[in-house]
């Protein structure tokens, strides 16, 4: 077994193409493989909200995200474990990866208290204490059973110190040895998070510190927290530039069409994000023409698809007119149609992504997509 714990052969990047810095390639995962590019739906509570597993596999997902910090307050990872994990509990037969619960803890825990051992919170659902630690966050992640599992990290709002930053950082690399050191299962893959925001030579640290482990991926942690645009996309383009080439590499919390294209173009190649299924809920539909809001005025008499380069069944069957009179009338089934539709818009745009690459296209396409998709937007 190599010092990351994984059985060798394993997660193996394989690259298929490459164009510019950015790339195709395949892995294995004990559930199966993957093709990259790749956008992962999130399940944050063991379900993408609203879709079936069916759905899922019908509109091309291969990897599911779940969330450590959810699931171990409710259900609890034991009832999780006691069928056989995500997958059996879940019913979505393929590849899963969790998120450790660092990042959840900041964002969702009251009064929480970081020291060196973890995090100690309080549930924001019946207000107990609970500890995170390194050790209890792979405990848990192994219970869970994904087929990737991620670091306990510490990541930093944005804005906040230079100082606290650096020192984030520092306890990230010790946390990322505690987390190896309590791994035990050689199947499932943990992947390393470089953290130190949007500042070049703190990332350049956290590279350093990081880099050595090994580990079969790494994750660029600490960006899409509310910082700019423009400070976001140099801080992906100088950690991707200087991880192993031949791992894959996961952009967290990312997003929107135009940072998938701008991830993929900086060679960035996993996403994952709550935004197509979010905004789904709220009544926009992505298409190549920008967000199309179906709480306007306009779509109710559109008697045309959602998007009409759209397969997804959606877009298939129904009217905008319908959705937005669904959307207008608050039934259930408009948030699920627009929440199909916009994964399904997110894993054909990374599909495209993919057939530009290996046709030595992709600045073009990129390019081109870009300029339709902002020209859309109002
Ligand atoms: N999700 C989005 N960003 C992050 C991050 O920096 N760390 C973790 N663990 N999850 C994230
Ligand atoms: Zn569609």
């Amino acid at each position: 077994m190599s010092k990351s714990g994984t059985m060798p052969g394993m997660f193996e990047f394989q690259i298929q193409a490459r164009d510019g810095r950015a790339r195709v390639a395949q892995f294995h995962t004990p559930r199966g493989a993957v093709t990259t590019p790749m956008f992962m739906p999130v399940g944050t509570q063991g379900t993408v909200k609203g879709i079936s597993p069916q759905e899922l596999l019908d509109i091309g997902s291969q990897m599911i995200l779940g969330n450590t910090y959810h699931l171990m307050l409710r259900p609890g990872e034991a009832l999780v474990q006691a069928h056989g994990g995500l997958p059996g509990f879940t019913a979505y037969p393929g590849p899963f990866l969790t998120d450790s619960g660092g990042f959840q803890v900041m964002s969702l825990g009251h009064m929480r208290k970081i020291t060196e051992e973890g995090v100690t919170f309080k549930s924001h659902i019946d207000g107990s204490a609970v500890q995170l630690t390194p050790e209890r966050s792979v405990a848990v992640q192994e219970a869970l059973g994904a087929d990737i599992i991620m670091a306990f990290d510490e990541c930093p709002p944005y804005p906040a110190e230079r100082d606290y930053i650096q020192r984030s950082l520092e306890r990230t690399e010790r946390w990322l040895a505690r987390c190896l050191k309590a791994k035990t299962r050689p199947e499932q893959a943990l992947f390393a998070i470089v953290q130190g925001g949007v500042h070049q030579d703190l990332r350049e640290q956290s590279l350093e510190l990081t880099l050595p482990y090994d580990t079969p991926g790494f994750a660029l942690g600490g960006l899409a927290v509310g910082e700019p645009k423009e400070e976001m996309y140099p801080a992906v383009a100088f950690t991707a530039d200087r991880l192993p080439a031949h791992k894959p590499r996961y952009l967290m919390g990312v997003g929107h069409p135009e940072d998938l294209v701008a991830g993929i173009a900086l060679g960035v190649d996993m996403f994952d994000c709550v935004y197509p299924t979010r905004t789904g809920r709220f009544g926009y539909a992505l298409t190549d023409d920008g967000r199309l809001n179906l709480n306007a005025s306009a779509p109710r008499q559109q008697l045309m698809p959602l998007d009409s380069e759209c397969d997804c069944y959606a877009c298939r069957q129904y009217t905008r007119a319908y959705l937005a009179h669904l959307v207008r009338a608050e039934e259930m089934l408009g948030p699920r149609m627009l929440s199909l539709h916009n994964l399904r818009y997110l894993h054909r745009l990374v599909e495209r992504a993919r057939v530009a690459i290996e046709a030595g296209e992709f600045h073009s396409w990129a390019t081109g997509w870009a300029e339709r998709y902002f020209k859309g937007q109002i």
